[in-house]
């Protein structure tokens, strides 16, 4: 394997489902592909793949597929593996703006900068989990995503955001395939382990409604925080 590789690295849950063409699609120009969430091969896996490889330079470049999303993420991944293999030969060199789709060739080096270590994966305000009462899982699986999941979760962010509920009554997570697919688009409300589908754009406003009587109520859910494992076997 070649000293220098270019890493190609999709962002969002919905592009994982599309490893398969997004790998052979870097193949095909020269560069290796990786993923940072989802289905794949993962950053962090692939990194040290590379470096046992004996690779000693990686262009790590952001690319979108479908949604566009921020890369900061790929370079605090990135960073906090530096962080965590002291002993690896590994220079990563890391493009800050995400490709809007698979590009043509090996991408440019040009305004890409160097990564230094640090841990950049923990902070003081992610030490809790939200004080949530109810979690929507969103399904972004194949079917569901194919049948409008995407804007629909998009709506119910932005409904849930507009009656002060998003993140302090209910988490809202994107999910990979749920199980009910002839239903697309599905939604899973937790803890009452209710499956709603299908949820189109149109139903958000329902299902807004659902759950704030579900938050009225109180007496639905009790928000336990978090503890570690060990803990929760012994309850
Ligand atoms: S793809 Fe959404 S439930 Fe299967």
């Amino acid at each position: 394997m070649s000293e220098s590789v270019t890493l190609l690295a999709t962002l969002c849950l919905a592009d994982s489902y599309s490893w398969t063409d997004f790998s052979e699609g870097a193949a095909r120009i020269g560069a290796t592909a990786a993923t940072l969430q989802g289905s794949g091969v993962g950053l962090v896996e692939q990194l040290d793949h590379l470096s046992a490889k004996g690779v000693r330079q990686v262009h790590l470049v952001p690319v979108n597929l479908t949604d566009s999303v921020p890369a900061s993420w790929l370079g605090r991944v990135a960073r906090w593996w530096l962080e965590h293999r002291p002993d690896a030969q590994l220079e990563i060199w890391y493009t800050t703006q995400a490709l809007p789709g698979m590009p043509a060739a090996l991408p440019s080096r040009e305004g890409a900068r160097v990564l230094r270590p640090n841990d950049s994966l923990t902070s003081p305000t992610w030490e809790q989990v939200p004080a949530v009462r109810h979690h929507v899982l969103v399904c972004r699986g194949p079917r569901c995503s194919a049948k409008g999941s995407s804007g629909m979760l998009a709506s119910l962010g932005a409904e849930l955001h507009e009656r002060d509920m998003l993140d302090s009554e209910v988490l809202v997570t994107q999910t990979g395939c749920l199980y009910p697919c002839n239903r697309a688009p599905v939604v899973a409300i937790q803890p009452e382990m209710e499956w709603v589908g299908p949820v189109h754009e149109s139903d958000v406003i329902a299902l807004a409604d659902q759950l704030e009587r579900y938050c009225r109520d109180g007496t639905r859910a009790t928000n336990r925080g978090i503890s570690p494992p060990t803990e929760t076997r012994a309850d």
